[in-house]
């Protein structure tokens, strides 16, 4: 056969992916990039106040903190969230997509970085806090960051790393069990992708091998108890299922299943329902003290309650 008669075999079309991982903003829910712009502002203000007090007691945000690095900041929604709560703290925002990092709010004490997480240009040890919300779930290799993390924490600053677990994603009353294969479809689209939705049960053990000391763990849940059931909707609606009937991997009338679920369980005046996640803390160790120094815990004291029969 002659070059000139050679048809290559038909390929699967494989849309470009703009940044290696399996975050892929333009195609994460429905609306393409606007539609996640709110999505990601959504699931800020859903659990930000129960992250903000997890940040806390894990020792993360202390009140002498000055600079926070936000790897993988996005467009900003607990960016500007960090700073309100925070007003003296300085805030490095770092994200390798323009397109998202262009919607994170300005100010004197926000400094905002295009870049990879894993090759930041910042100087080493220039950080009281590193914070990585929802970013690791999405990275081929969680290592490389994490050491990046590591040279810019100042020893004794501290990491935190929010993510969620597929396998541990809360509870619903009522719950739809048909609706579970639908999960592990979202599920396993991101793992091929490079992702890992089940990453909650392996942040502890990814601190310590990067070299983290006093590694600790909280979970934090936002419910219908403090929330009307719409403020799920980026969670529960059938919104994050529709890039995957684009993709292949669903089809319409399982995107349909999950829409008339949705409709059901928001009519339902008495239904409820609680989000986990999971923020995972460790130290940058000082190399000039002795290691068994570093694996003290340094966790601020948390003044006992005082009970009805309390002095
Ligand atoms: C799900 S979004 C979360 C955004 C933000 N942390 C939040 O909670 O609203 C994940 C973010 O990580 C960023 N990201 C993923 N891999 C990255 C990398 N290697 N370097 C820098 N940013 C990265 C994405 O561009 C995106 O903004």
């Amino acid at each position: 056969m002659s070059p000139d008669t050679y048809v290559p075999a038909a390929q699967p079309y494989v849309r470009p992916r703009p940044k290696p991982g399996s975050y892929d903003p333009a195609h994460t829910t429905a609306g393409g990039l606007h539609g996640e712009l709110a999505r990601l502002e959504a699931q800020a203000a859903l659990s930000f106040d129960e992250e903000l007090d997890a940040l806390r007691s894990l020792g993360v945000l202390r009140p002498d903190a000055r600079v926070l690095v936000e790897l993988g900041a996005g467009s900003g929604a607990v960016t500007q969230r960090l700073r309100a709560a925070y007003p003296g703290l300085r805030v490095e925002a770092v994200d390798h997509d323009p397109a998202l990092a262009a919607h994170i709010p300005r100010d004197a004490k926000t400094a905002v970085t295009i870049s990879d997480a894993t090759r930041v240009p910042l100087p080493d040890r220039s950080a009281d806090a590193v914070l990585l919300r929802y970013v690791l779930q999405h990275v081929p290799d969680p290592a490389p960051v994490l050491a990046e993390a590591l040279r810019l924490l100042r020893p004794g600053g501290r990491i935190a790393v929010t993510e969620v677990d597929a396998g541990c994603w809360g509870m619903a009353d009522p719950i739809y069990p048909e609706l579970a294969y639908l999960h592990a479809a979202l599920g396993e689209a991101q793992r091929r992708a490079g992702g890992d939705r089940d990453i909650g049960r392996r942040l502890t053990r990814m601190l310590r091998a990067a070299g983290f000391a006093d590694v600790a763990m909280r979970p934090f849940a936002a419910t219908t108890d403090r929330h009307p059931v719409e403020a799920f909707a980026a969670h529960l609606g059938p919104q994050r299922l529709e890039p995957l009937v684009a993709s292949g991997v669903l089809t319409l009338r399982d995107v349909a299943l999950a829409a008339d679920r949705w409709n059901r369980f928001r009519a339902d005046p008495d239904a409820w329902v609680m989000l986990l996640g999971f923020t995972a803390a460790g130290t940058a160790p000082d190399p000039s003290r002795d290691p068994s120094e570093n694996t003290v815990n340094t966790l601020p004291d948390i003044p006992p309650t005082k009970g009805p029969d309390a002095p």
